[in-house]
C-alpha cells in the first residue's frame, strides 16, 4: 500500500470558494446529495455546474494503465464513476481493456457516453455486486468521503475484496488547518474527512492494501 499521485495530469478545476460558501445551506446540500441533474448539470453552487465529456481524463487513464500494467482483456472497475468519462478514456487508451463503472446516481449513468451502455452499474459502493477477485484493478476517485467513517471501512473492504489490493483510491484531504478550512467551505456532500494520517488509519482498519492519494482543494 502506498501513496502515488495518479491524478497528477488532471487539469485543476476552477473553484469560486467564496461563492460556494455563500450559497451553501441545508437545502442546497440536500439537493446536491441526490446526485441528480442539479448536482451534475445545474448551477455550480449545487455541484459540477455542467459536466460534459472533454477528454480531460485521458492522461490520467494513461497513468493508471501504466501504473498497474493493464493490458487488453484486463478488467477495471471505477467505483463512483459518475458519467463514466474515465471508463471511456481507459478503453480509448488501452483498446481491448474491459472497463466498468458503478455509481449511486441514476442521472449520471443515464447521461453517460452512449458507447458505455451496459458498462455502468447502478448501486452503492458499500455493497459492490461482483464476486471476490473479479477485477484486475479497482479505482475510486473523490467518492468515499461521502460515507461515514464506518461506511468508508465497508467500502474499502469491498474494494479490497474485488481487487486483492490492485486498487487506487483518491480522497479529499488537507495537510494544514488553512487547507482544511478551504475544504470545509467548498465541500457539499462529504461526511467523513480527515488529514492523510486519519485516512490511512481507516484504510488499514479495513485491511486495504492498495494505493491512494489526496485531493487538496485550493
Ligand atoms: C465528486 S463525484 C466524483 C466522480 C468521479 N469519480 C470523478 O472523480 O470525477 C462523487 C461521486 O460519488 C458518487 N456517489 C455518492 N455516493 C455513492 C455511493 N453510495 N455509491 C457509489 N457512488 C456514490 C456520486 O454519484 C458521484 O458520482
Amino acid at each position: 500500500m502506498g501513496e502515488v499521485d495518479l491524478l497528477r495530469a488532471l487539469p485543476k478545476p476552477k473553484r469560486n470558494i467564496e461563492k460556494r460558501q455563500e450559497a451553501k445551506d441545508p437545502a442546497v446540500i440536500a439537493i446536491a446529495k441526490q446526485y441528480g441533474e442539479m448536482y451534475w448539470d445545474g448551477p455550480r453552487e449545487y455541484g459540477y455546474g455542467g459536466y460534459n465529456y472533454d477528454g480531460r481524463w485521458r492522461p490520467v487513464a494513461r497513468d493508471i494503465i501504466e501504473h498497474f500494467g493493464l493490458m487488453a482483456g484486463a478488467r477495471v472497475l471505477d467505483v463512483g464513476c459518475g458519467k463514466g468519462f474515465l471508463v471511456k478514456d481507459l478503453m480509448l487508451e488501452c483498446p481491448g481493456l474491459e472497463a466498468f463503472g458503478l455509481d449511486v446516481s441514476l442521472y449520471a449513468i443515464t447521461h453517460a457516453p452512449p458507447e458505455l451502455t451496459g458498462r455502468l452499474h447502478l448501486g452503492t459502493a458499500e455493497k459492490l455486486p461482483f464476486p471476490d477477485n473479479s477485477f484486475d484493478c479497482v479505482i475510486s476517485l473523490n467518492t468515499i468521503h461521502n460515507f461515514s467513517r464506518n461506511g468508508v471501512i465497508k467500502v474499502m473492504k469491498e474494494i479490497q475484496r474485488l481487487s486483492a489490493g490492485k486498487a487506487f483510491v483518491q480522497v479529499d484531504s488537507y495537510y494544514t488547518q488553512e487547507q482544511k478550512e478551504v475544504f470545509e467551505s467548498w465541500v457539499l456532500t462529504a461526511d467523513f474527512y480527515d488529514y492523510p494520517d486519519g485516512w490511512v488509519a481507516a484504510f488499514e482498519e479495513a485491511g486495504y492494501t492498495g494505493d491512494y492519494f489526496w485531493t487538496i482543494i485550493e
